[in-house]
């Protein structure tokens, strides 16, 4: 009897969604003015500090790799949960959170409990890369939140700066992304600014040589000496290519230039199996959109496959019964088709 009431408990309180539930224009009926509210938001953020439609568009990325997009990265800490927002890729770095309370503040106006905060992360990433210049996309919703986050998967999945290619590459693949996916959605570092904190190993300790990484324009170079010198506060920021404000192959010309800003970036480069698609992106723009959108779509399909909710509020999770029951129970509801990072 007991176990027929928390069955029935949770099939009330939580869904599951697998990515082949995710549609184009899932809200077409329930809230169909959900992606014009989205971009509305973000012109306004745009407008308001360019770089913040950069930061929100990472979200994506850094919510998708760590079980499947579910906003898990958006939720606070709380005493018994530590969050990602404080993982070692996110600490001091993700930023904008305001730009999602906003949207999420107008959706629940127009259209209560209905838009996910996962979904929120995906419209607002594909407006902020054509907002910017870059290539639109038709995107597939219907996604859930999380019910919890983790600060340890995070930080055992993010990829440091200092990545070189052939560690990314083993990332990406088990993401179910291939090589071309990985190059492509690097060139999402057309937009945005890092820190100096992301690179001052590579201007003077590469490897723990002391030195320089080689591959390093040294005009370039001698910039970034200038605007983080060894003395600097880590927090400074840089720009990620030299038109930063702008969605396009830039980034794949300074690469081939040698002056990409992370390590991670210069290695698509210098590595022979990325190297060729760098150097074609830098001459092809329309292709680089192409294989960027697709990206986006792939890894917009990450799932966990483990009961959500449409969270009321992105930075903590409804109020629930269904948290009262055991882990075990939760986890009955995972589906097998699941496609998020292994
Ligand atoms: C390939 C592996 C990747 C690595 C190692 C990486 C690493 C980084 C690092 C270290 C920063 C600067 C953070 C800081 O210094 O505070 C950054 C910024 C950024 N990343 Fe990535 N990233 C990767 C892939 C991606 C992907 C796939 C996307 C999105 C599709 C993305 C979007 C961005 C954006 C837009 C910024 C600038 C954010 C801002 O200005 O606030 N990155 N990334």
């Amino acid at each position: 009897m007991l176990l027929l009431f928390l069955i029935f408990l949770l099939h009330t309180t939580s869904l599951v969604t697998s990515s082949s539930d995710l549609r184009p224009g899932f809200y077409s009926n329930t809230c169909p003015e959900a992606e014009y509210i989205v971009q509305d938001v973000m012109k306004k953020a745009l407008f308001r500090e360019p770089r913040s439609v950069a930061s929100v568009m990472r979200f994506q990325f850094h919510d998708c790799f760590v079980n499947g997009c579910d906003a898990s990265m958006l939720l606070d800490d709380t005493p018994d949960m530590l969050g990602e927002k404080l993982a070692l890729s996110n600490i001091n770095s993700l930023r904008s959170f305001e730009v999602v309370d906003e949207i999420k503040e107008a959706l629940e106006k127009k259209c209560p409990g209905v838009v996910s905060c996962a979904d929120i992360i995906i419209m607002a990433s594909r407006d902020a890369v054509a907002l910017t210049g870059g290539p639109n996309w038709e995107v597939r919703l219907g996604r859930l939140d999380s019910l919890t986050a983790s600060q340890e998967d995070s930080d055992n999945i993010m990829p440091s700066p200092r990545a070189n290619a052939t560690a990314l590459i083993d990332l990406f693949q088990k993401c179910n992304l291939t090589v071309k996916d990985l190059v492509a959605l690097s060139g999402s570092h057309s937009i945005g600014q890092g820190r100096c904190f992301s690179v001052m190993f590579r201007l003077y300790n590469q490897s723990g040589s002391g030195k320089p990484d080689p591959a390093l324009d040294p005009s370039y170079r001698e910039q970034l000496n200038k605007l983080c010198p060894l003395d600097v506060d880590q927090n400074v920021t840089v720009n990620l290519d030299s038109t930063p404000l702008v969605f396009d192959n830039q980034y794949f010309k300074d690469l081939v230039a040698g002056r990409g800003f992370l390590n991670s970036d210069e290695t698509l480069f210098t590595f022979p199996k990325t190297r060729g698609l760098v150097r074609f992106y830098s001459t092809h723009q329309s292709q680089f959109f192409e294989a960027f959108a697709e990206g986006m779509l792939k890894m917009g399909d990450l799932q966990s496959g483990r009961p959500g909710e449409v969270r009321r509020n992105c930075r903590m999770v409804n109020a629930r019964r269904a948290h009262l029951l055991p882990d075990s129970q939760q986890e009955m509801e995972n589906k097998d088709e699941i496609h998020a990072c292994i």
